[in-house]
């Protein structure tokens, strides 16, 4: 099994063997090119001493030009290197004793002008005199040129080795990178509800252990998505189920009304009124999962925002507690968008309707129109603000989630299930628009639908 995971070409061991192998040739290529220009740029003899060395030639060259051989000898002791001025024989001019090493490196005497070695050591090098003679000067170790040669060496060394593994690092990290960006894509994707991701088809590595992450995370995507289409089925089939025994108590119940006293009635009432509570509610999950399921067929048409509004409002005053008010304002009417109009009333309603009831009795509710171009289309806003205590900030997305109510114990004691806001949301979707909430600066919440004017066309 080990064996067989090593040798595939696309398995993660291998192209890190391959990146890793790349580093280490790479590294001792271009130190090799270094050390090669290295020697050529700073192992030759160093101008100054060059210089020094001409200045030896011209003054050797005089005695030779007077004769003086033992002028030369005492000017040989004289200087600072270790120096002969040898015939065309290679046997030194003067008397002085050579030593048997300095005789015997005779052999491997050097040009002014040539590379040395990049080792430490006393090289001959050797210069034409007048008459056939030379000069022979041993370089002392102390100014070989390998000395600074060396350090340059270790640098750049240490210098290639680490652009190298940062270059190399930076390729493969992007490598890597590349298929986990997509993942977080598509799980950030999935995690909205968008379960049509497929990651095999968009990924595409070359690493066959991301390939084999890609195809695990759309089969869990796969799952998912028949996990959630069976749940919506199952609250959609028993929504549905649910309808028929209701009616039937509505019958009962009327038919109940009939028989009873005075006393009896008021239960009958009480009765009355909690099946109309159920079938309210079964109404709104079974609304919510046609539109869910986009299983509504929208009705486009041009329809008088302001109109619609309006005519929601003066619905809405007449439920108005305490000291609530609604005002109204409107940029321009009549206010003419393609849209359809049920749900844009349905929308508007249950705004009207969370305002009046989570704002509190002194509730000040406004609504405005107004038009705005996003991203060069025309689109018409409608917001409903209020002045009561808003949404906890970090809650304000899960308001439109299905079965949200937040703070339950307040919330229960006014009628609602927590499918307005989605139903708003989808039905929006529905219509092309956009939905959402924000908490005022001054205060109370803020939603905005943005409709779009006339993209839809008229069916
Ligand atoms: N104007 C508002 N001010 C404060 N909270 C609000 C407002 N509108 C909505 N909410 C919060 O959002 C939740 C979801 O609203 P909604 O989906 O319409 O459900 P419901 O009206 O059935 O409670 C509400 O339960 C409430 O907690
Ligand atoms: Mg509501």
């Amino acid at each position: 099994m080990k064996n067989q995971f090593l040798l595939k070409s696309d398995s993660l061991v291998f192209q890190l063997f391959g990146y890793m192998s790349t580093v280490l040739i790479l590294i001792l290529v271009l130190q090799a090119i270094a050390e090669h220009a290295l020697i050529r740029v700073m192992l030759g003899v160093p101008q100054e001493i060059k210089n020094e060395l001409y200045q030896l030639v011209d003054e050797a060259n005089s005695f030779i030009d007077k004769n003086d051989i033992s002028g030369l000898e005492e000017w040989e002791e004289s200087q600072p290197y270790y120096i002969f001025v040898l015939n065309n024989l290679n046997k030194p001019l003067t008397s002085r004793q050579m030593h048997p090493h300095f005789e015997f490196k005779l052999k491997f005497l050097r040009e002014i002008d040539e590379i040395l070695d990049n080792k430490v050591n006393k090289p001959l090098i050797g210069m034409g005199l007048r008459n056939g003679n030379k000069l022979i000067v041993q370089l002392p170790s102390q100014k070989h040129p390998a000395h600074r040669y060396l350090l340059f060496f270790s640098i750049s060394k240490v210098i290639i080795a680490v652009l190298t593994l940062l270059i190399v690092s930076y390729i493969l990290a992007k490598n890597l990178q590349n298929p986990l960006n997509r993942l977080r894509e598509a799980s950030r994707r999935l995690a909205c509800g968008d379960f049509s991701v497929n990651v095999v088809s968009e990924l595409k590595s070359k690493t066959r252990e991301f390939n084999d992450l890609a195809s695990d995370f759309d089969h869990m995507a796969d799952q998912i998505s028949q996990l959630s289409g069976r749940q919506r089925q199952l609250i959609r089939d028993v929504s549905h189920e649910l309808r028929t025994p209701l009616a039937r108590q509505n019958i009962a119940i009327h038919l109940l009304r009939a028989q009873v006293d005075e006393k009896g009635e008021q239960i009958v009432d009480r009765l009355e009124a909690q099946v109309d509570e159920m079938n309210k509610m079964v109404g709104e999950i079974l609304e919510f999962s046609r539109l869910e399921n986009a299983r509504y067929e929208a009705n486009f048409k041009w329809v008088d925002l302001g109109g619609v509004i309006s005519m929601q409002i003066e619905q809405a005053r007449r439920q108005l507690v305490g000291a609530q008010v609604i005002d109204f304002n409107l940029e321009r009417s009549p206010c003419f968008v393609v849209t359809d109009e049920r749900l844009f009333v349905r929308c508007i309603d249950n705004l009207l309707s969370n305002a009046m009831k989570y704002a509190g009795t002194n509730a000040s509710i406004s609504v405005r129109t107004l038009d705005i171009t996003r991203q060069g289309k025309a689109f018409t806003r409608v917001q409903v603000s209020d002045n009561g205590p808003g949404v906890p900030q970090e809650k304000i997305e899960e308001i439109f989630t299905p079965f949200t109510r937040l703070d339950s114990s307040r919330a229960k004691a006014r009628s609602g299930y927590g499918l307005g806001l989605s139903i708003a949301k989808e039905s929006v979707l529905l219509l092309g628009g956009t939905i959402i909430a924000e908490n005022l600066i001054t205060g109370g919440l803020s939603i905005e639908i943005d409709l779009p004017q006339s993209e839809i066309s008229v069916l």
